[in-house]
């Protein structure tokens, strides 16, 4: 399948709880379906590693505002086949899984003033090439028209547990008790935030990854996908994936 020799972009809202395995997923589907992938979440940690970086208050929503509105993202693949979040483009990617940004990303997430620039850029980003798009209001808000949305969950301590083993998501070897209040904080703050909370879009597939493989966790949403786009009148798919 590739969506990107479609007539127009069309894109995939992969929403989620964190550490729910959408950038795993979410890169290997991207790779199935011969389109690009965005981390929306690793846009707000750039935003936290920009605002700590220049000593800007947390509670500044119009200084966080201007900050989000004067930086520019983009994606690009590196050679390895992952996808990297360009910032002003530079590749901090590396840098944006500290405890240090777990700490305070979902503070600066909650403001509506980093939220409006981000989501736009988010929009224009989907809007030029299909997308896989990753993240927790993408369904709900961002791509509302996507004619897919997934939305994967797993027990927190399952989540926790997979971090806990993850060299990228927990680069700095932290202990799973430690990653699980890290998880639990973070998913409540999340969900109860004002502005766009996180939760599945009404119209979204729920996908439960406790017991399955990234791999079995892919098959399942590519078949869905399949049949999603074959109703929308989306053709073309292959033999594989049609139903
Ligand atoms: O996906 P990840 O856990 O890396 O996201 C980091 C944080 O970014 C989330 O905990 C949440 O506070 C924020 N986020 C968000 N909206 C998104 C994606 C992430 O608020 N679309």
């Amino acid at each position: 399948m590739n969506l990107n020799q479609k007539a127009a972009p069309i894109q995939i809202a992969l929403d989620g709880t964190p550490a729910s395995g959408k950038s795993t997923v979410g890169t290997m589907l991207a790779d199935r379906l011969g389109c690009d992938f965005l981390d929306t979440g690793l846009m707000y940690r750039a935003m936290t590693y920009l605002a700590l970086e220049n000593s800007l208050s947390l509670d500044d929503a119009d200084a966080l505002g201007l900050l989000a509105e004067a930086t520019s993202f983009s994606v690009r693949q590196g050679q390895d086949g992952s996808w990297r979040l360009m910032v002003n483009d530079t590749d901090i990617s590396d840098l944006l899984h500290s405890e240090f940004i777990n700490r305070d990303v979902s503070q600066v997430a909650a403001v509506p003033e980093v939220r409006r620039a981000l989501v736009r850029q988010q929009r224009e980003i989907a809007s030029k090439r299909s997308t896989v798009m990753a993240g927790q209001d993408i369904g709900t808000v961002v791509l509302v028209n996507a004619p897919v949305k997934i939305f994967l969950n797993a027990s927190v301590a399952t989540r926790a547990a997979r971090r806990t083993r993850d060299a990228v998501g927990n680069s700095e070897g932290q202990r799973y008790e430690a990653v699980l209040s890290s998880i639990k904080r973070r998913s409540q703050f999340d969900a109860n935030r004002v502005d766009s909370p996180l939760r599945p879009a009404d119209d979204a597939i729920i996908v439960a990854t406790d017991d399955s493989s990234p791999e079995e966790v892919v098959e399942e949403v590519l078949s869905y996908i399949a049949t999603k786009l074959n109703r929308t009148g989306i053709p073309a798919l292959t033999e594989e994936h049609s139903v």
